[in-house]
């Protein structure tokens, strides 16, 4: 091992210096955890104990001098830019940022409900069985399971409760149901998973809104106006409208709605509705007395027509050329 000797530290940092070693080198050399200064504090035990004292207080000033040294030129050194990441060209990023597309849509949804009367309710992402299928109407077994593409959550410390992310929004119309009393008038959004290999329509996270409408009389004429009445705010005011007969355990009956655009010669199927089903009623605690209507719309599929837009991806691949579009 080395003499312990600050002139020879000394010595080193001066060489170093005087070959334009960068800042950041001299204090990786001397200053870090296991530079050359720790390791002289280290072994300090090795010098005899009268000049211990002495030692110590000049390797603190050269600590100081080095961290000076470095301080001073640091800064200059980090002026050069290094590049580690592509990132956009500074009149861009000097822009300022927007919702994106999915939370305009939302709030705009959200708007027009609230003029209808609605209020905005939400549930969480994750759920037990029971909230995703059988308060639906859905019992283990019954092969309406399988409309749904399912992510199960494992708990590894209660291997006998199972969890999954939800595959629709619809669990919030139990926990709503739950938790108040009718009548009912609520949209909830929200985020949505499903066990899906993702290409141009499909992904596994995607938005949608729960509608629930439940009072004394709620006809299936109630429904229809009200969703008219929806797609005429949302989109160009002669798209039209149908219901096509349809099936969900938890409505009875259940229909799909499509609209037709403008001139546009196809129908396009844009969410899932139908009349609460009776046991969805008396799985949430609710009076069958009470009766109405419950829909499921998809976010990307309504932003998608609204806008022209061929690919779900766009929504994720962080493009500028596609954000800044809206
Ligand atoms: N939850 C259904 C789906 O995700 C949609 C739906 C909601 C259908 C409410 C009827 C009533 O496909």
């Amino acid at each position: 091992m080395d003499n312990l000797n600050i002139q020879t530290i000394r010595d080193e940092f001066q060489d170093m210096r005087d070959r334009s070693v960068s800042a950041k080198q001299i204090w990786q050399t001397f200053l870090s955890r296991n530079g050359r200064i720790s390791e002289a504090f280290n072994r300090i035990g090795e010098l005899e104990s009268h000049t211990r004292k002495e030692f110590g207080q000049e390797l603190n000033a050269l600590k100081q001098e080095i961290q000076e040294y470095v301080d001073a030129n640091q800064e200059t050194e980090e002026q050069t830019p290094i590049d580690l990441l592509p990132v956009a060209p500074i009149e861009v990023a000097e822009e300022r940022g927007h919702l994106s597309l999915i939370s305009q849509t939302l709030y705009e949804i959200q708007d027009v409900f609230e003029r209808l009367g609605f209020s905005v309710a939400q549930g969480p992402q994750m759920e037990t069985e029971w909230f995703n299928f059988d308060a639906l109407n859905i019992p283990v077994d019954h092969p309406a399971r399988d409309m749904w593409d399912t992510i199960w959550v494992e708990d590894k410390t209660e291997p006998e409760h199972q969890y999954l992310m939800r595959t629709h929004t619809s669990p919030v119309q139990i926990h709503h149901m739950h938790n108040t009393k009718p009548p009912y008038r609520v949209i909830a959004p929200g985020v949505v998973y499903r066990y899906e290999a993702t290409d141009a329509t499909h992904e596994t996270v995607f938005h949608q809104v729960e509608g629930l409408m439940v009072d004394d009389v709620t006809t299936i004429a109630t429904f229809k106006g009200v969703m008219q009445m929806f797609f005429r705010h949302l989109f160009p005011v002669d798209t039209e409208m149908r219901l096509r007969p349809s099936y969900f355990p938890f409505t009875e009956p259940s229909f799909e709605i499509d609209i037709r655009p403008p001139g546009s010669e196809e129908w396009l199927e844009i969410a899932g509705a139908g009349m609460v089903h009776k046991n969805v009623l008396e799985n949430a605690g609710v009076d069958t007395a009470y009766q109405g209507f419950a829909f499921g719309m998809g976010v990307e599929r309504i932003i998608m027509l609204k806008h022209g837009i061929d690919d779900l991806r766009h929504f994720h691949a962080a493009d500028l050329r596609f954000i800044q579009q809206f």
